[in-house]
C-alpha cells in the first residue's frame, strides 16, 4: 500500500494519567487503565510538548483521568504556552480550588473544558461514583469565570440524563459558561460495557435535538452550543477523528502514542511510544498511524462510497468492536453488510435504571 502523507496533525491529546476521583461508566480511557508508576516524567512531557510544536501542533489539549492529579500540571502548561501552542485544561474540577487556579493563569492557561455528569446531584454523584464531586464542580466553575478565563461545560449524555438538558443548559447561563458541549455517549471502551443502561431511545436522541435547537434559539451567538448525537441512530458514519491519523495525536500516560483514544483495543499492533521515537517519526512514518490513513486500506462499500473523503470510512475502533475487525466498514453506515449488530443493539436498550461498570484506578495523588 502506497504511504500517504498528511499536513502536521493540529492537535495533541495529553493524558497525563489515568488516576481521576471519579469512575464515569463511560470514561474514554482504556478498560485496562495505565498506574502511576511508569508515567511520563515532568522532563518527558516537556520534551513532548517540545516535539509537537516543532512538528507544527497548534493546540494542546491537557488531559486524563484527571490531570490535575498530576502537581507537575502548571510547569507542562507554562512549557507549551513558552512553545506557543493554544493550551485547553479538560478536568473533572473536583481537584481545583483558588491556588490551583492562579498556578494555572499564571503559566498561561489559555482555556478550560469542565465536565458534569447531571445537573441533578444524586444522578451526577451516580454516574461519576464520588460524593460531594458537585458541589466542588460548580465551584470550580464559579472561580474560573470569576478569573476571566473562557469556560466551556462538557454534559456526557445517556440514557440516565437525556431528560435534563434544559436544566443543562440553565446551569451553564447560571454559571456563566459561553461554550457548552452536550456529546450523547460514545460506544466503545467504558460506554461499550454499559452500552445497554446508558443508550437512550429513539424518541429521547429525538427530544434532545429539540432541545438543543430550542437553546441555540434562545441563546443564539451568546452561549456556543456543540452537539454530538450518538453515532448507533445515524444512516451514516462520522469522519471519527476528523480522520485517521489526520488531524489528532493522543499521548497515553505511559507515552504510547495513539490517533485516537480507543486504538489500543485493536490487536496485533505494535504501538510506538516517546520514549523510544520522535513524535514527527510517529506521525509521519509509523505503521500505525499509516493503518488507516487515506482510503487506500477500504474494504467495500467505502472504496466505491462517493462520501470516502469526507468520512474517511467512519470509527475503526467502533468497527472492531462491533464486528471484531477493525478494517470493516463502520456498521453504523446503512450500507455496511454489519449494520445488524447496530440495529440488534437498538433493540437491547435496559429499560430497568441497570447496573453500571465503573472503572477504578486507585491513588490520586
Ligand atoms: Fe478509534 Fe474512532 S475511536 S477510530
Amino acid at each position: 500500500m502506497e504511504r500517504v502523507t498528511v499536513p502536521p496533525p493540529m492537535s495533541l491529546l495529553a493524558e497525563l494519567t489515568h488516576r481521576c476521583p471519579l469512575q464515569c461508566p463511560y470514561c474514554s480511557n482504556p478498560l485496562v487503565l495505565d498506574p502511576r508508576v511508569g508515567e511520563l516524567s515532568t522532563v518527558e512531557w516537556c520534551r513532548v510538548l517540545d516535539e509537537a510544536a516543532d512538528l507544527g501542533v497548534l493546540q494542546v489539549h491537557f488531559s486524563g483521568g484527571e490531570p490535575m492529579a498530576r502537581k507537575d500540571l502548571p510547569e507542562l502548561v507554562g512549557h507549551a504556552v513558552r512553545r506557543g501552542l493554544y493550551t485547553n485544561l479538560i478536568t473533572s474540577g473536583v481537584l481545583m480550588d483558588e491556588a490551583a487556579l492562579v498556578r494555572l493563569a499564571e503559566a498561561g492557561l489559555d482555556h478550560v473544558q469542565l465536565s458534569f455528569q447531571d445537573v441533578e446531584v444524586v444522578s451526577a454523584e451516580r454516574i461519576g461514583g464520588m460524593k460531594g464531586a458537585q458541589a466542588k464542580k460548580i465551584a470550580a466553575a464559579r472561580l474560573i469565570v470569576a478569573d476571566g478565563m473562557p469556560l466551556t461545560l462538557n454534559f456526557v449524555i445517556h440514557r440516565l440524563n437525556v431528560e435534563r438538558i434544559p436544566a443543562m443548559f440553565a446551569l451553564a447561563e447560571e454559571l456563566g459558561a459561553r461554550r457548552v458541549e452536550i456529546a450523547h455517549t460514545q460506544y466503545y471502551g467504558w460506554g461499550l460495557k454499559n452500552r445497554a443502561t446508558l443508550l437512550p431511545t429513539r424518541a429521547q436522541l429525538e427530544q434532545s435535538e429539540r432541545d438543543v435547537a430550542a437553546a441555540r434559539a434562545r441563546f443564539g451567538t451568546w452561549m456556543a452550543i456543540d452537539f454530538v448525537t450518538p453515532d448507533y441512530y445515524a444512516d451514516e458514519p462520522k469522519p471519527c477523528m476528523g480522520g485517521w491519523g489526520r488531524r489528532f495525536l493522543n499521548v497515553a500516560p505511559s507515552g504510547r502514542v495513539l490517533p485516537c483514544h480507543a486504538a489500543e483495543t485493536i490487536p496485533g499492533v505494535v504501538f510506538p511510544t516517546v520514549r523510544e521515537e520522535t513524535l514527527a517519526g510517529i506521525w509521519n512514518d509509523s505503521a500505525l498511524f499509516g493503518m488507516f490513513r487515506g482510503t487506500d486500506w477500504m474494504p467495500e462499500p467505502c472504496r466505491s462510497c462517493h462520501r470516502k473523503e469526507e468520512d474517511w470510512g467512519g470509527c475503526r475502533c467502533q468497527a472492531l468492536a462491533l464486528t471484531g475487525r477493525a478494517d470493516a466498514a463502520d456498521p453504523v453506515c446503512q450500507r455496511s453488510p454489519d449494520r445488524a449488530v447496530v440495529d440488534a443493539a437498538l433493540r437491547e436498550v435496559d429499560d430497568t435504571g441497570g447496573n453500571l461498570a465503573y472503572r477504578r484506578v486507585s491513588g490520586i495523588k
